[in-house]
């Protein structure tokens, strides 16, 4: 699990906030399977709408300039980010996210879940996301514009909402290295020898030769 801080700044949360606020929200379960139907209760914006659209663009462009995303993700795919809400105590029970999302003609495998918050943590009560990993369970509330990132796979509820309104944009990404511990391995490395290059300097031999062993590896492990 990664906290990427700041993928939106304080303008882009509110340009992002102004267009979905403004727009027509539906209940979460319209497009729903019917066992996420029994635990699931907020609002969604719907797929096809403008906003969602326009705003989802807004989000797709901030994840293409963020290097932490990239690095931690090896995105292959991103689906088109989608927009809910909770308000009045909604909440999400616990569930495991479907491992294939379609949309249209576009479809990809769900290896990691990404909830980038659009509300800060002092304007509404609850909400937290829990993600239960091999160490536990894990409460997360990050601040408007910030994002986690966590494996599809995980089992996660979002806790009610008692206060004020949690809007977030949520989406999955399939990555070009299926195997988690190995996009574990290379993140882990890719920011090694970041911090190590910054020491030593990115021309350093001994960091051009681990930066091609971060590639062979890639290569060996990634699907384009
Ligand atoms: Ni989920």
């Amino acid at each position: 699990m990664l906290a990427i801080p700041d993928v939106l700044g304080a303008e882009a949360v509110a340009q992002v906030r102004g267009i979905i606020d403004a727009a027509e929200w539906q209940d979460g379960n319209a497009t729903s399977g019917h066992q996420a139907a029994l635990v699931k209760r907020n609002e969604q914006l719907p797929d096809d709408s403008a906003a969602a659209q326009q705003a989802g663009r807004i989000v797709l462009e901030a994840l293409g300039r963020s290097p932490l995303f990239i690095s931690a993700a090896l995105p292959a795919k991103v689906l088109p980010p989608m927009f809910n809400r909770y308000a009045g105590g909604q909440a999400y029970g616990p569930h495991i996210d479907n491992a294939i999302r379609t949309r249209g003609e576009f479809r990809l495998r769900a290896d990691l879940s990404a909830t980038l918050f659009l509300t800060d943590p002092q304007d509404y009560d609850g909400g937290d996301l829990i993600v239960e990993g091999t160490f536990g369970a894990q409460a997360v509330k990050l601040p408007a514009g910030h994002m986690v990132l966590y494996p599809a796979s995980s089992r996660h509820r979002v806790e009610p909402v008692t206060r004020g309104t949690r809007v977030a944009s949520f989406f999955w990404v399939e990555s070009m290295v299926r195997d988690g511990e190995a996009r574990r391995a290379l993140f882990e490395m890719d920011r090694s020898i970041q911090v190590l290059g910054a020491r030593v300097g990115q021309g350093d031999t001994a960091i051009v030769e681990l930066t091609g062993v971060y590639h062979n590896l890639l290569r060996r492990w990634a699907n384009s």
